[in-house]
């Protein structure tokens, strides 16, 4: 394989197929009403250790995020996210859309991350000031745009900080099961222990067709949030098929095997391209991204090979993003790395 574009260029592992063809028999309750939803509910209560929370799967990403956000938002709301984000660079202004107009406010942070003092003083600021937003929503992203992690503490600190400002936190966790890993921490304590309100687990780039999962751990939110995803259309009629990639992930670990395969390559990738002459990495690599500057030979050389990446210049002339994803193989890293070398 030599495509390193991002984790959403892979398939979908057997389990998920399989789990698929499982529940593509029979007749079943339609819009969520079905065992499989239940069941996948339930997994989560047990996973999460938490008895109360409620979940929605979803089609896409950009659906969670933003419909969170927007039931966390009034439309004269402001949401304090990472200048790199997703909600703010790359989901075509749909927070601001579902929310009816809430105000996003990027911020700019070292390795993709926000740091709770800044945050807090940008809310303290805008709230202060009482003319442009009033602060609802803090969002982070597990693991982060830039390829790191944020720590247990670094979340609980962003997360005191918010809620001491009337403020709820919002996780992007399309890439949760990734930090997981690389955490070594339990889903429960890199979501509600750390003060996470609602975290939208994605499945897509990890493993499944196409399914995420809003983690809603503040019940107070969920009546809205089932009007707004029926609303938006996003309330499935067959969600059976949506419950059975999610029930799939979640279960024997396989999102957590997943996810450390990829993020074992990830390193490999980093330390092997590392010790190529004139190629710098950009980012601490903690999760499956790799985000390097190559000498322009190296990057024409690595294309005439045929590997497929995209180019980064958000970090700078020359920079380039590398994914690995959970369908690779440590030979396919091998390759873009012995590539590199042969062209150095
Ligand atoms: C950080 C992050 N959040 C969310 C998403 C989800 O996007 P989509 O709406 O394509 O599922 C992505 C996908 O690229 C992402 O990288």
């Amino acid at each position: 394989m030599t495509d390193f574009r991002s984790d959403n260029t892979h398939g979908a592992s057997p389990e998920i197929v399989e789990a698929l063809r499982r529940a593509a028999g029979g007749t079943i309750s339609s819009y969520g009403r079905d065992e499989i939803t239940l069941r996948l509910r339930d997994r989560c209560r047990e996973l999460f250790e938490h008895g109360s929370l409620e979940t929605y799967p979803l089609l896409t990403g950009t659906a969670g995020n933003s419909l969170t956000i927007a039931a966390m938002s009034p439309p004269w709301g402001g949401v304090f996210c990472h200048e790199d984000s997703h909600i703010h660079r790359d989901e075509m202004g749909a927070p601001e859309f579902f929310s009816s107009g809430a105000k996003l406010f990027p911020i700019s942070g070292a390795d993709g991350k926000l740091e709770a003092t800044v945050v807090e003083t940008m809310i303290r600021e805008i709230g202060g000031e009482g003319r442009t937003a009033r602060p609802a929503v803090v969002s982070l992203t597990q693991a982060t745009e830039a390829g790191t992690v944020y720590t247990v503490d670094e979340m609980t600190a962003i997360s005191e900080a918010a809620h001491r400002n009337d403020c709820r936190v919002h996780v992007d966790g399309a890439r949760i099961a990734n930090a997981l890993v690389t955490l070594g921490a339990t889903p429960a304590e890199i979501t509600w222990r750390a003060g996470v309100d609602v975290l939208v687990l994605g499945a897509t780039k990890n493993g499944a067709l196409a399914a995420e999962l809003l983690v809603v751990f503040d019940t107070t939110l969920a009546p809205e949030l089932t009007t707004r995803i029926h609303r938006a259309g996003h309330r499935l009629s067959k969600m059976r098929f949506l419950s059975a990639q999610l029930d799939a992930y979640l279960t024997d670990d396989l999102w957590l095997r997943n996810a450390s395969h990829a993020n074992s390559l990830a390193t490999r990738l980093a330390q092997g391209l590392g010790t190529v002459q004139g190629v710098e990495i950009l980012r601490p690599v903690e999760a499956n991204i790799v985000f390097a500057r190559l000498p322009r030979s190296v990057d024409t050389s690595l294309r005439d090979h045929g590997f497929l990446f995209y180019p980064w210049t958000l970090f700078g002339e020359g920079a380039v993003r590398l994914v690995t994803g959970f369908s690779m193989a440590e030979e396919d890293v091998d390759s873009l790395i012995a590539a590199a070398r042969s062209s150095g």
